[in-house]
């Protein structure tokens, strides 16, 4: 794999990197409300032109690794909405108009609804959790994302007895998502939890990373992260949230079932039908390292799977 470089089209001026970002944080004033405008940002690339988040605690789910450079974050990607090539979104994502934005909300909860962005984040205090983010391709990153546990937001839906998992979808809309005319995948992008998954306080509901709104590329304006789950199961641009019986059909396992698994747990004892899943390369890192058990999550998050199988649940 060869490293992706800068897109031409960024100015190298748009973007942050970790040292500023940093130097720029210890200025921040704690306790002020996060900036609407930040939410609502319409530029590609959020972290020059877009009023960063303030006063954020760091999780404790925090790992304490070296981060991965901000270009690469938000250079070289996976959003197949935006073409299939790891530079595609941030070349094509700018097409995404995200202000106004609604989640719409179905299934088995008392309060469905469609609610707008702003209903969504008023009652959530942000923080940032530096997570690592495994992809299923064998490569890896270490991100600083803000955002909120999606346990606190499902709450308020207040799901009945018969909601056993939860469906995610992405906007589907070829005119702002051209990938889309593509059939490259079954649109719109579907992701699914089990319930118990997502309401784990590892699930993130990212706004951000980098201290700044989530670039187009990274999925604006609200994405999911599953830090122990392959990358693919972290659903960008969100606009449907739907609680149901069934286990719902991913669009990955729908397109190939014998690679894809609803499960999708970073697993290196399971291999891909067509490669291992024993190491990963960080990008930005020279050498291998090792994958770990559910991304070096198995402490928090290995009970959740007693029991099963996982070559068969896979
Ligand atoms: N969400 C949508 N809607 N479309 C996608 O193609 N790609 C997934 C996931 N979420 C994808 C998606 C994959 S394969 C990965 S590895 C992560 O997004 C990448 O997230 P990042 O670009 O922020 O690193």
């Amino acid at each position: 794999m060869t490293l992706i470089r800068t897109p031409s089209d960024i100015d190298p001026s748009e973007i942050t990197p970790e040292s500023v970002y940093r130097e720029r944080r210890r200025f921040m004033q704690a306790g002020l409300a996060l900036s609407g405008a930040a939410l609502l940002g319409e530029a590609p690339f959020a972290q020059a032109t877009v009023t960063p988040f303030t006063g954020l605690t760091r999780s404790a789910f925090s790992v304490d690794e070296s981060q991965t450079e901000y270009k690469d974050v938000t250079g070289y990607n996976n959003f197949y909405e935006f073409g299939t090539g790891k530079e595609d979104p941030a070349a094509n994502a700018h097409t995404l108009r995200t202000s106004p934005w609604s989640v719409t909300v179905e299934g088995e909860c008392a309060k469905p609804g469609t609610y707008t962005l702003e209903d969504i984040l008023k009652p959530h205090a942000l923080e940032e959790r530096i997570y690592r983010l495994r992809c299923v391709e064998g490569w890896s990153m270490v991100i600083p994302w803000i955002g909120f546990p999606l346990a606190d937001l499902i709450k308020r839906f207040e799901p009945t007895g018969n909601a056993k998992y939860v469906e995610f979808e992405t906007l589907r809309d070829p005119e702002r998502m051209p990938g889309q005319r593509r059939s490259v995948l079954h649109w719109p992008y579907v992701e699914g939890l089990r319930m118990d998954e997502a309401m784990h306080p590892l699930t993130l509901m990212a706004v951000g990373l980098y201290g700044a709104a989530l670039p187009k590329q990274n999925g604006a304006p609200i994405r999911l992260v599953v830090p122990w789950k392959y990358g693919f199961k972290s659903i960008k641009s969100i606009v449907k949230i739907r609680f149901v019986e069934q286990q719902p059909l991913s669009s990955w396992t729908r397109a190939a079932p014998d690679e894809y698994g609803f499960y999708s747990n970073v697993n290196p004892e399971v291999d891909h039908p067509r490669w291992s899943q024993r190491s990963e390369r960080r990008i930005g890192e020279f050498l291998k390292r090792k994958t770990l058990m559910f991304n070096g999550y198995a402490e928090q998050v290995a009970s959740l799977y007693a029991g099963m199988d996982l070559r068969k649940n896979f």
